[in-house]
């Protein structure tokens, strides 16, 4: 798929640090490559001294992959684990092992698993031990971060609800064809992409998609609701007052304290064109979040005028997408809902954590060239919020990331209370529309693309950049220009997560250094296990002629190990794990591009009309800790 992440659509791009790279080159002592992580006593006064303890034992006991091991056609998984191919995209919901046909009518594919796997969360059922009917199964939150993940005489959690992104499909996978030529194939487009929430169950110590009272698809066409600023804004609401629908681009993922899914919307302007062509007027809205006449090509306006660009049916369906979902999981009569308070651009994940007296903070990137990191930060408890019936993402307000030369950084809201955002955007629900107009007002730091952001038991918060090829200019938050292989960035909330003020560092740079252990490029998916494992999945440029990777890396030592390597033409992304971390769930996503020639993954019996999405679920052959 076209990449237009890689270009910018950032006129202003706050001030460029010329003196800062300067800086950055003379800390370079402290900044490795990813052969040799950003790690232990020459950082750590700048960290409080709260990066975990260094301890002796590795938390990474498995035998890295080399680029040799890994050199093959398939995918290859270290020595001492598993891997197993679950719930290829066309999956019949019914759990049935009903064979697949393509191309899928519009029909048949809101039926079935989407295309595009990418962020996803694991949410786990508890069985009331007297009562096995479905209706007494009791739904677990997740773990917060503060709380053990499980304990060791827990009973063993054998059912869960996995919630699965479907971020794209490109047309000539999906349907056969570059343009749609009917509604019907742009329906098979439309309800591609999405959110799946299926049932899983473990099955001789195996989790296996069953069908189930909770799976379903959510996708472009499902009704949903907005909360938060703009929820009621003329921009928002149809002037005939008929029900919203859809959300679409669905990347990564995040999940919240109350135990729902949230899913991020990140580059809904390609679902967009104009008949008009050149004649398009793009306003500044539209120039800052990249919307053109031909968009992705992926055509839908020809006949769905919701993607109409131009005349009558322009009636602000761009305004919609953007945003953050949140899905129960559980609760199938919930529709979903747009959190307009988290802001509007192309949301990457969503990062939800509890700070001082019960308040929510979530942690964004908006994933384009020289765009921002942003936190909203909840303004009460969030338990008495959901007491009271409400949400807890409409109490708070939205702040921007600036990364200071001197290691520190601060976060400025974005509201308009500020009198340049007031006199520019005038109303709250114009703010979050715009956000990042909004945001280009207080000089926040241009970033090299972020990606997923992760934040650890102890505090400290990972973040992928993802790489920033056009970077002309160093500055100390994005050390290379260009910067072809990424970085990670990690920060430190001063007192809490609600704190306004932070310090920070580079965790690990990408690299082709000639290290080849752990070596990777282009991170995108970043999540770091409670024992402080951080799982990191590739989507770009390797070193070593790797293939997409999962790297493992030790937060505490900075050791780096090369646990899995996909097929080629895919990305690697979306960590999510079983509620005892025995199983790592990750996507496969776009296999082959596409392409049958260059990857025949998955390799079901069927007739392999096209390479499929899937997700591969990842296990220690001893039944360990997965990552150890
Ligand atoms: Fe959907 Fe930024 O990857
Ligand atoms: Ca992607
Ligand atoms: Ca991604
Ligand atoms: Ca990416």
């Amino acid at each position: 798929m076209r990449d237009d992440d890689n270009f910018s659509n950032n006129p202003t791009k706050s001030p460029r640090f010329s003196e800062v790279a300067k800086r950055a080159l003379s800390r370079r002592d402290f900044i490795r490559t990813s052969s040799a992580v950003v790690a232990g006593s020459s950082l750590a006064r700048f960290w409080g001294g709260s990066i975990g303890a260094q301890t002796e034992e590795s938390l990474i006991g498995f035998t890295s992959l080399t680029p040799q091991d890994a050199a093959g056609d398939w995918m290859t998984v270290a020595k001492e684990y598993q891997a197993e191919i679950l719930i290829p995209w066309g999956t019949a919901l019914d759990g049935s092992d009903r064979p697949w046909e393509w191309p899928p009518t519009g029909s048949a594919q809101a039926q079935q698993v989407g295309v595009g796997h990418d962020g996803m969360w694991f949410f786990p059922l508890r069985e009331k031990a007297e009562e096995m009917e479905e209706e007494e199964v009791v739904a677990e939150s997740a773990p917060s971060d503060d709380e053990p993940e499980m304990m060791e005489d827990e009973e063993e959690i054998v059912r869960g609800v996995l919630c699965l992104n479907h971020e794209f499909g490109r047309n000539e996978s999906v349907f056969g064809k570059s343009t749609p030529e009917s509604l019907d194939e742009v329906r098979a487009s439309q309800h591609a992409h999405g959110v799946s929430v299926l049932d899983f169950e473990k099955v001789d110590s195996k989790w296996k998609f069953t069908g189930g009272c909770h799976t379903r698809r959510i996708h472009v066409n499902t009704p949903v609701e907005f909360s938060g600023p703009a929820a009621d804004s003329i921009f928002i609401v149809r002037a005939d007052g008929s029900p919203l629908t859809g959300t679409l681009n669905n990347c990564g993922s995040g999940r919240t304290p109350w135990g729902t899914y949230l899913t991020c919307e990140e580059n809904f302007q390609g679902y967009f064109g104009s008949t008009e062509g050149a004649g398009l007027s793009i306003t500044r809205g539209r120039q800052r979040y990249g919307f053109s006449s031909n968009g992705f090509g992926y055509g839908w306006h020809l006949h769905d005028h919701r993607f109409e660009l131009s005349g009558d049916f322009a009636e602000f369906e761009e305004l919609r997408y953007g945003w953050v979902v949140e899905i129960d999981p559980f609760d199938v009569s919930k529709p979903p809902v747009k959190h307009t308070a988290l802001g509007r651009f192309k949301h990457e994940s969503c990062e939800v954590v509890v700070g001082a007296d019960n308040r929510i903070v979530a942690y964004m990137g908006d994933d384009q060239t020289d765009e921002y990191i942003y936190k909203f930060i909840g303004n009460e408890d969030y338990k008495e919020v959901l007491a009271r019936g409400e949400s807890p993402f409409e109490f708070g307000d939205l702040y921007v990331a600036r990364f200071d030369d001197d290691f520190t950084g601060r976060w400025i809201r974005v509201s308009n209370r500020n009198r340049t955002i007031a006199r520019n955007l005038g109303s709250m629900d114009r703010v979050m529309i715009y956000t990042r107009l909004a945001a280009d007002i207080l000089n926040p730091t241009p970033m090299d693309r972020p990606e997923w952001i992760s934040a650890a038991p102890n505090g400290d918060v990972y973040c992928a950049l993802t790489n920033n090829y056009g970077r002309d200019r160093a500055n100390a938050a994005n050390p290379q220009a260009p910067n072809e292989f990424g970085h990670i960035i990690r920060w430190h909330d001063d007192e809490d997560p609600t704190s306004l003020t932070f310090t920070w560092d580079i965790f690990v740079l990408g690299t082709s250094s000639f290290r080849t252990e752990g070596a990777f490029g282009s991170p995108d998916t970043v999540w770091v296990d409670p024992d402080g494992r951080l799982f990191i999945c590739t989507d770009g440029a390797q070193p070593f002629g790797l293939k997409n990777q999962v790297v493992v890396a030790d937060t505490n030592t900075g050791e780096l190990k090369r646990l899995f390597v996909g097929v080629p033409g895919s990305e690697v992304t979306g960590a999510t794990v079983s509620p005892d971390r025995k199983t790592l769930f990750v996507n496969i996503q776009h296999p082959g591009n596409g392409n049958l020639d260059l990857s025949d993954f998955p390799r079901l019996e069927e007739d392999p009309s096209v390479p499929r999405d899937a997700t591969v679920a990842i296990s220690r052959i001893d039944g360990g800790i997965v990552g150890s």
